[in-house]
């Protein structure tokens, strides 16, 4: 039987039960008929959860680029691997064929490799939604360079801590990007990261909006000045199975971000299976994700999943309301969009603009609709079946993290029905279940309960780089033998899963995932900021929103300056996607009798569920919370 195609909810439940009751013969089956490889493997996957060892594929050699690109170079080289869609509508698109995007990969590969770059080397890529983009981290795969993709609007210190953190030697960027009618200057934002690091840097910059800048001798080399010269061919380097192939660092509940780190071969068959079945390709299809590289979506759902399918993937570098909020739409009839994956957030936004930005649009090719990065409410998801699908795409609801490489829950378009609000069921091999407060697990229906993941996957991540222990404390010591996701869940009698949200120090905006401990530490650097507490609270077109809670040194005469000067620390710190939407300065912060604040109740205030605060007796101080609710913004 063929398992790479899931065509039918027969089949679905044929392969799923095959691959959760011998998932090493599934895998092995479904990985030697799928993937050019070099070497085959020893085992299929071992792993032991308390001490996070997993390995899948041990012992296999391949590249992954071999599979994303010269496989399909023998087969169909004509065929259109990248369309790149700018920014301004008025500059010329451009398109990539498959044989055509192996050669700027081999040529950047080159430009890395005459920089001194090497296997196993971190490279750290801050550049805007270019194909220049697309052709680093592939570039770097290529030659078993570890790929570090920093999304460009974190700011100069939060880049710099992810530099030092997997300790690159080298950074891609670009003189500046393009978002809508701004122009952000990166290479600056870079020259301010370097000031800081601690370790020593090159960078290659990208020409993209020629702003002026700076070029620092032996340091800074223009991209321009060494293309031309290199070879147009790059062997493979040959990697091994369990060789890491990116860090990517994602916020976590205390401190600095973790680098999650994703390995060549167990990655490449998750994402390339998940790709094809979730969104139902066929090989004449267009497929448009609207996420950035600089998030797994990214990497996952642009880059790897489509192009190891040999797949036609638009990447678009603006933004959905430039020059106004047809833009989305206008892209998908220009190119005839067959499947499209975005975000509630966007959904929530363009929704809100009203249905006038649709009127010229016809919509006619999409056949698959796709959401991702937080849950969607009844309302988005109504608005995006009616309006954008025309009730006639299946929306698949596909629920993941930055720390499974790839999608875990989602629909299947004509073999997994989808459920408004529900991710519904789990993807091949995954064994999701629901646990309770005391570490049980749930086996009723309609519950609610931690959502957990029993046996490994091919794209789980392997470790946090540098930091083994924080990865086993994070995600394998709160249940024995199960990976937990962090989040919450409910299971209806039909075994669909929602997903209920984070029940940890993470906060969900706009599809970014924000710890509350870095936003903190950024307000406590203040002079006048004692202490301070983030939570969320929910907002129309974000999800959620944050509200700080802040205590002062000293007197406080002008709030509003007080409240820029700490939404321009976080901005400087971290970026300007955390800023605080709300901040309340107050006498104290309700905590318990050990001194740890209570979250749960700040939260409650914030969202104006006054009534509904919980035993609040047991506190050190619960007079403060009188005072909380009196002066809620
Ligand atoms: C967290 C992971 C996976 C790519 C984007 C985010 C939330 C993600 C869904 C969904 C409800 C979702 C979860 C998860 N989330 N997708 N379909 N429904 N919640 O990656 O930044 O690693 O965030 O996003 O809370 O744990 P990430």
């Amino acid at each position: 039987m063929n398992n790479y195609t899931i065509d039918s909810n027969k089949k679905y439940l044929e392969l799923y039960n095959s691959s959760t009751q011998s998932p090493e013969k599934f895998w092995d089956k479904l990985a030697s008929n799928n993937f050019v490889w070099n070497k085959k493997w020893s085992k299929v996957v071992d792993w032991d959860f308390k001490k996070a060892k997993i390995s899948w594929f041990k012992d296999a050699k391949l590249n992954i680029t071999v599979n994303c690109l010269d496989r399909h170079v023998i087969k169909n080289p004509q065929k259109t691997a990248i369309i790149f869609e700018p920014n301004n509508p008025n500059e010329k698109h451009k398109s990539y064929s498959y044989s055509e995007l192996l050669v700027e990969v081999c040529k950047m590969a080159n430009v890395l490799k005459s920089m001194g770059v090497k296997k196993g080397d971190r490279v750290c890529i801050y550049l805007p939604m270019i194909p220049e983009l697309a052709f680093s981290v592939l570039a770097c795969a290529r030659i078993g360079a570890i790929h570090s993709v920093v999304f460009a609007g974190f700011s100069s210190n939060a880049l710099a801590t992810r530099i030092d953190d997997c300790e690159s030697s080298l950074i891609i960027t670009s003189d500046g990007s393009y978002r809508g009618d701004k122009i952000l200057n990166l290479k600056q934002i870079v020259d301010d990261a370097l000031e800081i690091c601690e370790t020593k840097q090159k960078v290659l910059v990208v020409k993209r909006t020629n702003e002026s800048m700076n070029l620092k001798h032996e340091r800074d080399y223009l991209l321009n000045d060494l293309i031309d010269s290199v070879n147009d061919v790059c062997e493979p380097e040959i990697m091994d199975a369990e060789d890491p192939l990116f860090i990517l660092y994602t916020s976590g509940s205390t401190g600095k971000p973790k680098g999650m780190v994703h390995t060549c071969a167990g990655y490449m068959v998750y994402t390339s299976y998940t790709f094809k079945n979730i969104f139902q390709y066929q090989p004449e299809d267009v497929y448009w994700c609207t996420a950035d590289i600089g998030w797994i979506t990214g990497h996952s759902y642009i880059l790897y999943g489509p192009l190891s399918n040999g797949a036609t993937t638009l990447m678009f570098e603006g933004v959905p309301s430039y020059p106004d909020f047809s833009r989305f739409w206008q892209i998908v009839d220009k190119y005839k969009v067959n499947q499209f994956y975005t975000a509630p957030t966007a959904i929530r936004g363009l929704a809100k603009q009203g249905d006038d930005f649709l009127k010229d649009a016809s919509l006619k090719s999409l056949k698959v609709l796709g959401t991702v990065g937080e849950p969607i409410n009844e309302e988005a998801w109504e608005w995006y079946d009616n309006n954008i699908g025309k009730n006639k795409c299946p929306i698949v609801d596909t629920w993941w993290q930055t720390e499974t490489g790839g999608i875990l829950i989602s629909s299947i378009p004509n073999v997994i029905p989808d459920k408004p609000t529900f991710a519904t069921k789990p993807f091949i091999g995954i064994q999701p279940i629901l646990i309770d407060d005391s570490g049980d697990e749930l086996n009723e229906a309609n519950i609610v309960g931690k959502l957990c993941i029993k046996y490994p996957w091919p794209s789980i991540a392997r470790t946090i780089w540098g930091n083994h222990e924080r990865y086993i404390n994070t995600y394998f010591s709160a249940y024995d033998n199960m990976y937990f996701t962090g989040d919450g869940a409910f299971k209806d009698d039909e075994g669909n899963f929602r997903i209920t949200g984070r029940v940890d120090d993470v906060i969900i905006v706009s599809g970014h995932n924000l710890g509350t401990a870095p936003i903190e530490d950024a307000i406590n650097e203040h002079k006048k900021v004692a202490e301070s507490a983030i939570v969320g609270f929910p907002h129309d077109i974000k999800g959620n929103a944050l509200y700080g809670f802040v205590t002062s040194k000293d007197e406080i005469n002008d709030e509003k300056l007080i409240r820029k000067e700490i939404n321009n620390l976080i901005s400087n710190k971290i970026g300007p996607i955390a800023k605080l939407d709300k901040i309340q300065f107050t006498s104290g912060l309700p905590k318990t009798r050990s001194g740890k604040i209570m979250r749960r109740i700040l939260r409650k205030i914030a969202s104006k569920q006054y009534d509904d605060l919980g035993d609040i007796s047991t506190l050190l101080n619960p007079e403060i919370v009188q005072e909380i609710k009196d002066n809620s913004i």
